[in-house]
């Protein structure tokens, strides 16, 4: 027997290090931010109707038998009717909202295959494992992004900080003192699938001098695996910013990013760097508590188009 109706979230999620080696086999490090979320409903309805698919964010009504295999949203939910061995569509309506702000580098694609899988598991009595919720989410998000390393979809289905390596299981990071990151949104939107897709030709062409520089990337990751596990926030702060000198390097960063890691920096941030695909999107700074609203005032002042904070633990 079905429930009448379910709900279930996903977080939003900040790379912390490693965006674009950890496509290429490093390790990296992100953490979900539960201030975001996508939200998915599951209501009973209409008999005979099918699949009714809302998602009143971006004006969308259809069918699932209206849509094609190229849409994500539309994709998640086939992939999830097959995992529950649902031959015929059932008569539903997934309703879809989310206040992750879109292709900006926070997973919002990912937390709203998340919300997806982990509701139509509910509201069939199959709840779905993080792993498995994971899994499904990783086969759309190649749909969103090309070539994903897969740590969108495991940091929002896991819910917690992972140390992560592409195809090997999760590893869970333990934070030794609580961060307080602060997110500052350049307001550009920078689809992951460009810059990774730009970066992929470019490696092409000098395999060497990228892996090099990715493998300074992970050397990075682990460092500040190592610090964060220790509660050295002053070592993790130090990290942030090499980390983001290397992806300045890489052709990865915009000026606007730039302007916010200085803007952070000067109001005494530990630390900051662009935060994702880069190109636009988000930058993220490690601020002492106590420092946290100058840093939000220096973002908000030097442009950011929104600023979150959040502590992770
Ligand atoms: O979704 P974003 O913008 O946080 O970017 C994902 C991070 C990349 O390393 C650039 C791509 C990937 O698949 O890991």
């Amino acid at each position: 027997m079905n429930r009448t109706s379910i709900e279930a979230s996903a977080p939003g999620k900040i790379i912390l290090f490693g965006e674009h080696s950890v496509v290429y086999g490093q390790p990296a490090i992100a953490v979900p931010v539960s201030q975001v979320r996508a939200q998915c409903r599951v209501d009973g309805g209409t008999a005979g109707a099918g699949i009714l698919l809302r998602a009143p964010d971006i004006d969308r009504r259809a069918y699932l038998s209206e849509t094609g295999d190229d849409d994500p949203l539309a994709s998640v939910i086939r992939r999830t009717l097959t995992a529950l061995g649902l031959a015929t569509p059932p008569d539903v309506t997934i309703t879809v909202t989310s206040t992750i702000p879109i292709a900006c580098g926070m997973g919002s694609g990912a937390a709203i295959s998340a919300a997806i899988i982990r509701a139509l598991g509910e509201f069939f009595q199959h709840p779905f494992d993080p792993q498995t919720v994971s899994d499904i989410a990783f086969e759309v998000e190649k749909i969103y992004h090309g070539t994903p390393s897969g740590i969108d979809n495991t940091v929002v289905a896991f819910a917690q900080p992972i140390f992560f390596v592409k195809g090997q299981p999760i590893e869970r990071l333990t934070v030794g003192a609580p961060l307080t990151f602060i997110i500052g949104d350049t307001g550009i939107k920078s689809p992951t699938y460009k810059v990774v897709g730009d970066l992929r030709a470019r490696r092409g062409k000098n395999p060497a001098h990228y892996d090099a520089v990715f493998m300074r990337m992970g050397a990075l990751a682990r460092a500040a695996r190592a610090a964060i596990e220790r509660g050295d926030e002053a070592a993790a702060g130090k990290l942030m910013g090499e980390n983001h000198a290397i992806l300045r390097e890489l052709g990865i960063s915009h000026p606007k990013l730039d302007a916010l890691v200085s803007a952070a920096m000067d109001a005494g941030a530990l630390g900051a760097k662009l935060s994702g695909a880069g190109w636009g999107g988000n930058m993220i700074a490690l601020a002492a508590p106590e420092n946290a609203a100058d840093v939000r005032a220096a973002l908000a002042a030097a442009g950011a188009v929104r600023v979150i904070e959040t502590v992770v633990r």
